[in-house]
């Protein structure tokens, strides 16, 4: 549009200059055409009425001639017609001759006899040509023909206005074709270059052939571009202040606004029908969650999921989409529904029966059942359509979540071969030993190199895959570059430790860590200085609840005075609960708790307060910040974010992290207090210690954690691998084009390749 006005309004007014410049001189052309035009017919008129005037005049027959004069002036131009005798003679005219025209005034006219003269008459403009009437008796006279130039001004008025139409038109005509030139020879130039860019070359208009001739501008465009990428590159991860705003940029700038599609089990929000059949959205206890969502309102996109709440089908589109966050939508969910039996196949069975004790070896036997398996096929697939039908590309940026979906690389890559896809595993990744009971590892592994990129949280998960990989498949396992080439195709195995939104959600805290303080003691009837422990987990047996209680028991052995001055509160939200092994763990917590309790009857205050119950992340920071000590005492774990959310909501640096050496985020995350869930002793010197821990010790540990989790927050988690999903496109582009030989040209004739 502006570029239309820059080049409409210059137009315009040129055009407006041009036609005020020309009206007049095409005014005065005309009129000397006329005069020019009249005047040769006045010579017509008097060579014709010579004779019988010249007759008359001989004969001095006044008369005739009025009469010969009234007959000729029936012409309506020839306005008047007079014979003066001589300069002295009153002139035998028409009644019309303006007073003007006297015979002695005639010299004058006669001074411009290349053509007649205009005069102004009573009736406006005439023009007056004289004419000798030759006699051989009489002294030689003069005819005075007038002609009426009303008509002239009339004419020119008519002309006036044709020429400003004209104009107007040809303003209109030129000015929309300078710009549709102007558009479409941008547009060609953008697309060139875009084409350039890609590596395509530059089309010519069938859209097939290249231009071999343009190859030489293409090749030093894409070098200088590689090199300024590569120049950039690097600085990218260290140097950028990692904010939504940050990763949008890679999106739009390194990834030219591609697609992203992300595609997990669990979904980022739960609708769900309350008792009053009421819609409420839930957000899950997830920590894949809690790190995609805040990606995702940045990247916008599309997120696939299975659609598992009670009210999930009531509000989704015909296509199964709902724009999410509720509050504020700025990416589409994806709704997949399962039946029962595959989500119990699927999910309860392969999944969580299955994959994950398998990973965690945390003393809970993997169960792998055929049907499981076929389950776990069949809902892979389910989700590969359902990205393919999202995909507006034939490249989007697809982004694989964790264990439930060890197959889905491949069939995306199998249907849609130009997308990039990036599978992160959020759980760990065992020994090749431990991997090989699963009776599927073959597929599974062949399933995940579908995989541009597979991520891990820790070096030593990407070790363990790569171990495995050698161990199970006929792939070349590269230790140096940490890549796998499977079937001719490679993947990139990398380390990306994921991490939360910092800083947080300003309203998770938003309240004065002395009120949550307060608050938390008021509300479980504890005294204000009381000192608290904190747990927040999933009830999952690889949390390490039970390892927590009993470090808790022996503090309160080891150590009397904290026998009701100290309370443990555990915040456990039940999950997978129709599994047998969670079950018993529930129980099993609930009943260590009540042991724990009625081990010290005369504590003023419960040694541990247990809540098994969902919270939503307002409630859980307002625990975070009331806390004296945070324990994450997992058996195995990825990462485990409980850790990175209680140093990000400590924004007065208080408070002490007592951490696993098992979980991701202890590699992370050393000034934590690191501990062996499994050495009760030492726990519960680790809580004296984090109980003990003076204010000053406090903060300068807290700094450091809090640094941390600052700049490796999940905005950079994200951005790492859209930044590597960038460099792989571009080396896949410059392998598909360096593939092809320079000497290949199309053979326009015969259609050939040579
Ligand atoms: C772990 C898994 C996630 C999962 C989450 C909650 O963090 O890695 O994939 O979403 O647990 O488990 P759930 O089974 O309730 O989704």
């Amino acid at each position: 549009m502006r570029l239309s006005l820059r080049f409409i309004v210059p137009l315009l007014v040129v055009l407006a200059a041009l036609a005020y410049a020309i009206v007049p001189l095409v005014d005065k052309l005309t009129l000397q055409w006329f005069v020019r035009d009249l005047d040769s017919r006045a010579g017509a008129v008097a060579t014709t009425i010579h004779d019988p005037l010249q007759q008359m005049v001989e004969t001095d027959n006044r008369g005739g001639i009025l009469a010969l004069f009234a007959r000729i002036t029936q012409d309506e131009r020839l306005y008047a017609i007079g014979y003066c005798a001589s300069s002295r003679a009153k002139p035998i005219a028409t009644p019309t001759l303006p007073e003007s025209i006297t015979c002695g005034g005639l010299d004058t006219l006669a001074q411009n006899d290349s053509a007649g003269r205009l005069i102004e008459s009573a009736n406006g403009p005439v023009l007056a040509s004289l004419r000798p009437l030759v006699t051989p008796r009489a002294p030689a006279g003069r005819l005075v023909l007038v002609h009426d130039m009303s008509f002239i001004a009339r004419r020119s008025a008519q002309t006036r206005k044709y020429l400003f139409l004209f104009f107007v038109g040809l303003a209109g005509t030129v000015a929309l074709i300078t710009v549709a030139v102007a558009q479409l020879s941008w547009r060609g130039w953008v697309q060139g270059l875009q084409a350039l860019l890609r590596g395509e070359g530059i089309l010519r208009p069938s859209g097939k052939a290249y231009a071999p001739e343009l190859r030489p501008v293409a090749q030093d465009l894409r070098t200088l571009i590689r090199d300024l990428v590569q120049q950039r590159g690097p600085q990218d991860d260290e140097q950028v202040t990692w904010t939504p705003d940050a990763l949008r940029e890679i999106l739009r700038g390194d990834l030219k606004g591609e697609e992203i599609i992300v595609v997990s089990n669990r979904e980022p929000y739960i609708h769900r029908y309350t008792d009053q059949h009421k819609v409420e959205v839930w957000r899950p206890a997830s920590g894949l969650v809690t790190a995609l969502e805040p990606v995702m309102r940045a990247c916008s996109g599309t997120w696939v999921a299975h659609g598992g709440g009670s009210a999930d089908r009531a509000v989704v589109d015909r296509r199964d989409r709902v724009s999410v966050p509720p509050e504020h939508p700025a990416y589409r969910l994806r709704r997949v529904w399962l039946t029962e039996e595959e989500e119990a196949g699927y999910y309860y069975g392969f999944a969580n029966e299955g994959l994950w004790p398998l990973c965690h070896i945390a003393h809970v036997r993997p169960t792998f059942r055929t049907s499981d398996w076929e389950q776990y096929n069949e809902v892979n697939r389910r989700f590969a359509r359902a990205v393919v039908d999202e995909a507006t590309s034939d490249n989007p940026i697809v982004l694989v979540q964790d264990y439930h979906f060890a197959l889905l690389p491949r069939m995306i890559r199998d249907e849609l071969p130009a997308a990039t896809v990036i599978s992160f595993w959020h759980i760990p990744w065992p020994n090749p030993e431990a991997f090989g009971i699963c009776p599927w590892r073959e597929e599974l592994l062949a399933g995940l190199l579908g995989s541009g990129i597979l991520g891990f949280h820790t070096l030593y998960h990407c070790i363990n895959f790569l171990d495995t990989v050698d161990r199970f498949l006929e792939a070349r396992v590269d230790r140096e570059t940490f890549t796998v080439t499977y079937q001719g195709k490679l993947t990139a195995v990398k380390r990306y430790p994921i991490s939360i939104e910092f800083p947080p959600a300003p309203d998770l805290v938003a309240k004065p860590v002395e009120r949550c303080r307060v608050d938390i003691r008021r509300r479980h009837e504890l005294p204000l200085d009381q000192a608290i422990g904190l747990g927040v987990d999933r009830l999952d047996y690889t949390k390490g609840i039970e390892e927590r209680f009993r470090a808790v028991e022996r503090l309160l052995e080891l150590e009397p005075d904290w026998v009701g001055g100290f309370t443990f509160i555990q915040i456990a939200a039940p999950t997978r609960s129709r599994i047998a092994d969670y079950q018993a763990y529930e129980a099993r917590v609930r009943a260590m708790a009540d042991r724990i309790n009625q081990k010290f009857p005369d504590a003023a205050h419960p040694p541990i307060i247990l809540h098994v119950a969902h919270h939503d992340a307002t409630a859980v920071y307002e625990y975070y910040r009331a806390a004296d000590v945070c324990v994450v005492t997992s058996l195995h774990d990825g990462m485990n974010l409980v850790a990175k959310e209680f140093v990000s909501a400590r924004d007065d640096e208080r408070g002490v992290l007592v951490l696993s050496q098992f979980a991701g985020a202890s590699r992370e995350l050393p000034e934590a207090i690191i501990v062996n869930p499994y050495d009760v002793e030492q726990c519960a010197a680790a809580l004296q210690l984090a109980l003990a821990m003076p204010m000053g010790e406090q903060r300068a540990r807290m700094r450091l954690m809090r640094a941390l989790v600052r700049d490796f927050n999940v905005y950079r988690w994200a951005g790492r691998m859209l930044i590597d999903a960038a460099g792989m496109r571009r080396r896949d582009r410059l392998a598909e084009w360096s593939a092809e030989p320079e000497w290949r040209v199309r053979d326009t004739a015969g259609g050939r390749v040579r």
